[in-house]
């Protein structure tokens, strides 16, 4: 869907970072309020790593899905060795 509307699998890599402060309150009721990354409410690319070595409270089966896709998985691990590199694609896309 990203592709469709024009976003690059860096693109939809980087977006996806906003995770970082995400928390679920709709998805599965028995775990609200927990967050998507083990800094939550800061802004930083803990989302990638946490999200790639299972250690985030609480994954979107969508995140763990891209961050295994083939063109989009990548990026989940360099943007969570750089948040430099992150921080810029971001603004881009
Ligand atoms: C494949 C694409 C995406 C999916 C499937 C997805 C899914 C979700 C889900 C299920 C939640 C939790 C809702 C809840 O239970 O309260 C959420 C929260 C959130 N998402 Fe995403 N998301 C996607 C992309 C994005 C993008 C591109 C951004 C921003 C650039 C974003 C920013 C956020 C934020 C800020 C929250 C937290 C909202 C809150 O705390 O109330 N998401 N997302």
């Amino acid at each position: 869907m990203f592709q469709h509307h024009g976003f690059t699998a860096e693109d939809t890599a980087a977006l996806m970072g906003a995770h970082t402060v995400s928390q679920q309150d709709f998805t599965f009721a028995s775990e609200i309020g927990v967050a998507q990354d083990t800094t939550p409410n800061v802004w930083d690319n803990q989302y990638y790593n946490d999200t790639l070595d299972g250690s985030a409270p609480f994954s979107f089966p969508s995140d763990v899905n891209l961050s295994n896709q083939t063109s989009v998985g990548p990026y989940y691990k360099s943007f969570g060795q750089n948040k430099t590199q992150w921080e810029a694609s971001f603004a881009a896309a």
